[in-house]
């Protein structure tokens, strides 16, 4: 297993050998794996194409690691605690060798229906013991697994399983999310009309709901699991044999499927892992995040299994039944590492203390924060009511792309700063540079945030179209990976994490791209074209905001239009990415070539038109003034 970081001393030794000699330092940690055979070579590495290999040549099984690694030591102990929806339904516990038994049966199950090394299989699940289930049994037979977010629409996953050609979808006839209940099924239908490549669905029942099953096609969840053994020897993989894909929002385009392979994810979700939250044997580690995004993958699936640990899933919403179920689970399991999003704390600040006050957060010892800068409010009312001043809060900024965290604090051992994500890991290397590319030296300085040298857990593609990945991430300042962030050093040489400096809104937590939003939009009759920014939102962090111009509207759609482009986009993309403001404008401000200045428009959106700056350039000046007169939020001059 990984040796933790335990002091501030030990940090600087780890970063200066990782930076001095990261081949080195990097076989150090993943000696403590376990490999079918070891590698040749630690690092194989440009950022022009870009190509990135760790651990060349080296064969094994991720899921060696977490089950035969851990089995010896661990089989008794609780791998997977799983909180339902409903507080009244029992919860489930597996143990490492319950969950490996578990694995193996669906991994034997999946090679059943023909499925193998290198197929992709949709996973389109609730946050239920079979998600994390199904994934590992992909990753035991070297299937590749590409989860989608259970709250997309039927036209999102189409467009997932058709970019990657799934062979296969996981799925449950229903869902429950707080008070609701989502007919899953339905969706998934929907959906499959236009997916070729899927030869069968698989699916649990979760809900009392009755649903269609189309002959030949569909199969139940008991059903496709009886006859199969329990007993499954791991596929051999390569190194970087592809783990997984993920689809991401980015600033131009669909979504990509970012593609992570197995060596370096594995190294860096374990190192990463027990470095940051610095969990210690018999502490409980409960992660909010839902499986279908990066944080679910990386930290409350491999990571914490691979290291061990007990982790907790939770099938529901902080808000139901009420707004102190995360604090009544914390009690429940004497949860000791609590893990979630800014958005998720805004939210309970809004509803009140006593949620919080009133429950026994003793077994409590360290806090994360993931997805969004953390405000400041939203950090003292986490540090003090939650942790009582006691528990350090660990503020990990990272991407999909990252496939894990790069800049965070290790708990307890790093100075914290309000708002700062502070230092970057072991084998994490940060530039900041001017629009120019130009490095930008020294402290007390601020810049678009690069990362000069690979680590393991870094982006090796998008799947299907790899030139992309070159063109999003590589492209835009040579020989550097450029994350599309803004950050400020401070004169301690810890970062603060500024936000998104393309066209990304981060929407609590959830990144949505602009153009995907507009494209939605824009797929209504009436509308002629749109252009969407985010805006300061006090729960979501941000907010999007869609200025929209039509054709004529008599009175009748006028009433209407507003509820048509968010059902709309509720359809295309998924409830998510819904516009919080639209505002119907006769034109939007655009330059002589034509271009949307989207400058302008994040101003007003943002309440201030004193610095739209030079406005000189736009064809049609005026319909600034127009955009203010109309504006959904007050704008100050
Ligand atoms: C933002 C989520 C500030 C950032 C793991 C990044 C953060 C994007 C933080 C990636 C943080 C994530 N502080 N901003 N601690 N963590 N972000 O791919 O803008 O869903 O680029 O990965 O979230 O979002 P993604």
């Amino acid at each position: 297993m990984i040796k933790k970081i335990s002091s501030m001393a030990e940090y600087h030794q780890q970063y200066q050998e990782s930076v001095q000699d990261p081949e080195g330092f990097w076989a150090k940690q993943a000696e403590t794996f376990m490999w079918q055979k070891k590698w040749d070579k630690v690092l194989d590495w440009n950022f022009k194409e870009p190509n990135v290999k760790w651990f060349v040549n080296g064969k094994l099984n991720i899921t060696e690691n977490i089950f035969e690694r851990n089995l010896p030591t661990r089989r008794d102990q609780v791998a997977l605690i799983w909180e339902p929806n409903d507080p009244k339904e029992k919860e489930i516990k597996l143990t490492y060798g319950q969950l490996f038994e578990k694995v193996c049966v669906v991994a034997n199950a999946l090679k059943k229906q023909g499925v193998g090394k290198g197929d992709r299989v949709a996973i389109y699940l609730p946050m239920v013991p079979e998600l994390p289930i199904a994934m590992l049994a992909c990753a035991r037979i070297g299937a590749v697994h590409s989860i989608v977010f259970a709250g997309f629409s039927a036209t999102s996953l189409m467009d997932r399983i058709n970019d990657s050609q799934c062979k296969i979808i996981l799925t449950a006839n229903g869902l429950f999310r707080g008070n609701k209940n989502v007919a899953l099924k339905s969706i998934v239908d929907e959906a499959l009309v236009n997916c070729p490549s899927i030869e069968h669905a698989i699916v649990l029942r979760r809900t009392g709901d009755p649903i269609n099953m189309v002959e030949g096609r569909d199969i139940w969840w008991e059903d496709f699991l009886k006859g199969v053994s329990n007993e499954n020897t791991a596929e051999v993989m390569d190194s970087e044999d592809t783990l997984f894909i993920l689809y991401t929002s980015g600033s131009t385009g669909k979504p990509k499927g970012v593609l992570h392979t197995i060596g370096g994810f594995m190294v860096y979700a374990e190192y990463s892992f027990m470095n940051v939250f610095q969990y210690n044997e018999g502490d409980v580690y409960f992660c909010t995040a839902d499986i279908g995004w990066i944080t679910g993958h990386s930290y409350l699936a491999y990571g914490p299994l691979l290291a061990g640990a007990t982790s907790i899933m939770f099938e529901g919403v902080p808000s139901y039944p009420d707004a102190g179920r995360f604090w009544d689970i914390v009690d429940k399991y004497k949860v000791t590492h609590f893990y979630t999003a800014p958005t998720a704390i805004r939210a309970l600040i809004a509803m009140g203390d006593d949620w919080v006050t009133s429950k026994d957060l003793s077994s409590l010892k360290v806090l994360g924060s993931v997805g969004e800068p953390i405000n400041e409010e939203a950090w003292k009312w986490y540090n003090d009511l939650v942790g009582k001043g006691r528990c350090p809060i660990v503020d990990t900024w990272w991407q999909t792309e990252t496939g894990g965290i790069l800049i965070s604090p290790l708990a307890g051992i790093t100075p914290l700063k309000p708002s700062y994500a502070t230092l970057p890991l072991p084998g994490v290397q940060p530039v900041l540079v001017d629009p120019e590319g130009n490095v930008i030296e020294g402290n007390n300085v601020q810049g678009n945030l690069c990362m000069k040298f690979p680590w393991p857990g870094i982006i090796r593609s998008t799947y299907g179209d790899h030139d992309r990945c070159r063109v999003n991430y590589f492209a835009t300042y040579e020989n550097l990976y450029f994350t599309g962030d803004g950050a400020k050093r401070d004169e301690d040489g810890f970062y603060r994490i500024l936000g998104r400096v393309d066209d990304v809104i981060n929407v609590s937590g959830h990144r949505i791209g602009t153009a995907e939003v507009e494209d939605a939009i824009n797929q209504h009759p009436k509308v002629v074209e749109s252009a969407v920014v985010g805006y300061p939102h006090p729960i979501k962090g941000a907010g999007i905001y869609a200025y929209v111009t039509t054709e004529h509207l008599t009175d009748d759609q006028l009433a209407t239009i507003e509820k048509e482009i968010v059902d709309l986009v509720s359809k295309l993309i998924g409830p998510i990415a819904k516009p919080d403001k639209i505002q119907l404008t006769p034109g939007l401000p655009k330059t002589r070539s034509g271009k949307i200045m989207r400058r302008i428009l994040r101003k007003i959106g943002e309440g201030d038109a004193s610095s739209l700056g030079d406005t000189s350039t736009l064809l049609d000046p005026s319909v600034v003034e127009d955009i203010i007169k109309g504006a959904k939020v007050d704008v100050k001059r």
